[in-house]
């Protein structure tokens, strides 16, 4: 959200997609969410929202459904109270469903835990006891640092259920990471463990957090997880959690919030130095994670098995892991490690054997698969999927239609999610059992949502054009604020359009209407005046059946302003070769026209990403210049840079 590109010739709108699948007939008939539900929000958006937030069990009901008398602070169902935990806990094991499964869960060794929704109801019990007696009050704050294990979601939610606000963070990052996110949120306690698994090696954590724990004054104690059994350093203010959690009472009375009683921060770091707070609250957040988990994911809980692959220290883990599936009742697989680990059918494994029928992932992962081989996926059995999801980046058409396929058996629908850490849930996306699908769109609001495409002066584009996406009214799971900075969130979200939400991404509305993301707008690249998106000349190149992945960057070019610079994975063994090369320069100029041929290829074995998965296209950008590599901390794996750089000078 650095620059803005000129948009006075808004952003090119390059790609044209004609395939298009209707929603299997038997999906469409039994869905949780027809059509009628557009007309509803239509008619009347917040009585929409109203029947949705009835969707809970709310303990004193709201006198107002939105208060908006000072944007862009707003509150949802002012007044009103309940207990998320108790939402998403107690009133299905009130319900007689207390013997359903909540969490299948598989740690990356392959050992397993089954929970139930009675048993999460004692372990979140005896969680909230114990913090209660630690001294956690009601808006104090906890920060959770924990692996992927089933204590995570029970260590939120005991949070939630005594007005604790948590602050997860990420197990990947490091100890200054967790150390400033701690600070920042002035937390009282916070929650690991020693360590976790990933690829086959138990991780350490605990070291982490007692080296980060001396950089921050407000934290009285540790509660650590048992993960692994690897050996840790106790101090004064350490405890075990089976200690302090297995010893506490298994009764716990729910206590009632407010609708805006804070209910986590999460930290995105963005494109600044200082990450920034995201708040979310409680009412609004529970009832928009809860209807688009159902009416997205079309969950049936008395059948579905659910399994989203995100980390929970990702808003993608806390609204559809935590809050939203578990809002809903659902079942879900939760898994601790990586795809690869002990081997690449790992993900393909889980789906044959807990008979998963839904699955939400990134297309960061669809194309890591695309590129270890349709054989792998074919050795299982997947006929039990219905439904699949994907969240986190653009997804090139070629994924998309991969993914349909080889996991989908040509027959499930993919639902394209777009959404960010700030709007808290999903915001555009088909809806499964109404939306004709076009592969590679996420297509249109969900039904109570106003996203907008709109170009420079905040207008909007009519179809065909290209722009900026925003939000022309407000949400019920949108961010509050950023975290002890009200200023930093009007300037940074409300300020670039009049009374409208700016997202950071560029996007285009296609002949039909249907909305495409086109990656963040720092992305977008200037080439000889035009504006044209990073993520179209992606996914032209990975169309071709040679390719399986690509970032794109704009680098300085004397004569154009910007060319194009594409790093370019091959699939499975094939060979880069100047043939090759100059066929794949021409098959982008043919796709999307020769303003968009790129000046250079280069054929890498990586791509340099975040640890949630996103190109880090800042990098290439600077390897493409030949300049020296800014801030590389915050990559996944720091030797990727080495291997394209080397690359580039040889
Ligand atoms: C940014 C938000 C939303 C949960 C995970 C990421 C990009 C996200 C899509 C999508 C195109 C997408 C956007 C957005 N993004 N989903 N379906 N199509 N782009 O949360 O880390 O806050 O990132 O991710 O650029 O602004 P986040």
């Amino acid at each position: 959200m650095n620059e803005t590109p000129n948009t006075r010739d808004t952003l090119a709108n390059l790609l044209t997609e004609t395939r298009q699948f209707a929603p299997p007939p038997d999906l469409a008939a039994n869905a949780n969410a027809k059509a009628d539900e557009y007309e509803k929000a239509d008619r009347d958006r917040l009585a929409f929202w109203e029947e949705k937030a009835n969707r809970l069990e709310w303990t004193k009901k709201w006198d107002r459904v939105l208060d908006w008398d000072n944007p862009p602070f707003a509150k949802w169902f002012v007044g009103g109270e309940l207990n998320v935990a108790y939402n998403c806990v107690d009133r299905h094991v009130l319900a007689g469903n207390g013997d359903r499964v909540a969490i299948h869960w598989e740690g990356e060794p392959g050992d397993t835990r089954t929970i139930t929704y009675s048993q999460m109801l004692e372990q979140v019990c005896r969680a909230a006891n114990a913090l209660t007696d630690m001294g956690v009050r009601a808006g104090d704050r906890v920060a959770i640092y924990l692996p992927m294990i089933p204590e995570a979601a029970v260590a939120m939610l005991a949070c939630a259920r005594i007005g604790a606000t948590h602050s997860v963070v990420f197990g990947g990052f490091t100890a200054s990471a967790l150390a400033s996110r701690i600070q920042d949120a002035d937390a009282k306690v916070v929650i690991t463990s020693d360590g976790g698994y990933r690829r086959g090696k138990p991780s350490d954590l605990k070291s982490i957090v007692d080296e980060a724990v001396t950089q921050c004054d407000s934290v009285e104690k540790v509660v650590v997880v048992q993960r692994t059994g690897g050996e840790v350093t106790f101090g004064d203010k350490d405890v075990w959690w089976h200690d302090v959690v297995d010893n506490a009472s298994s009764e716990h009375t729910p206590e009632s919030f407010d609708a805006e009683h804070p209910l986590y921060i999460l930290y995105t770091s963005g494109t600044t130095a200082k990450p920034k707070g995201i708040l979310h609250t409680t009412g609004g957040y529970l009832t928009q994670v809860a209807y688009t988990h159902s009416a997205v994911f079309d969950l049936k809980p008395e059948s579905d098995v659910y399994w989203c692959g995100a980390d929970i220290g990702w808003v993608t883990g806390h609204s559809y892991i935590v809050y939203g599936p578990m809002a809903n009742g659902a079942t879900q697989v939760m898994y601790e490690g990586t795809p690869d680990t002990p081997h690449k059918g790992r993900y393909w494994e889980l789906i044959q054997k807990y008979g998963v029928t839904i699955l939400y992932t990134a297309p960061t992962a669809i194309r890591t698969f695309m590129k270890w081989g349709d054989d792998i996926p074919a050795q299982f059995d997947l006929s039990s999927l219905r439904i699949l999801g994907s969240v986190g980046e653009p997804i090139n058409p070629e994924a998309w239609m991969w993914y349909r396929q080889h996991i989908g058996g040509g027959e499930c629908p993919v639902v394209d999610t777009w959404w960010q850490t700030e709007t808290g849930a999903i915001m555009v996306s088909p809806l499964p059992g109404v939306t004709p699908t076009v592969p590679g769109s996420a297509q249109k609001s969900i039904p109570g949502i106003e996203a907008d495409v709109v170009d420079d002066e905040g207008k909007s584009v009519p179809n065909g054009g290209g722009g900026f996406i925003v939000m022309r009214e407000p949400w019920p799971a949108m961010l509050r604020t950023v975290w002890g900075d009200d200023q930093r969130y009007k300037d940074t979200y409300w300020s670039r359009f009049d009374g409208m939400y700016f997202a950071g991404d560029g996007a285009k509305r296609d002949e039909d209407g249907n909305i495409w993301l086109l990656g963040r707008v720092d992305d977008v690249m200037l080439v000889s005046g035009h504006n044209i998106s990073t993520t179209e000349v992606e996914s032209a190149l990975v169309s071709h059946p040679k390719v399986a992945e690509s970032a794109v960057v704009g680098a300085t070019d004397p004569v154009t302003g910007q060319g194009i610079v594409a790093f370019t994975i091959l699939r499975g063994d094939v060979e880069g070769s100047d043939e090759l090369l100059a066929e794949l320069r021409n098959h982008v100029s043919k796709n999307l026209g020769p303003i968009a041929k790129p000046r250079q290829i280069m054929v890498v074995s990586e791509l340099p990403k975040t640890r949630s998965g996103k190109i880090m296209r800042r990098l290439l950008r600077d390897v493409a210049e030949h300049r020296s590599l800014g801030d590389v901390t915050t990559l996944q794996d720091s030797t990727v840079m080495d291997m394209i750089q080397k690359g580039m000078s040889s």
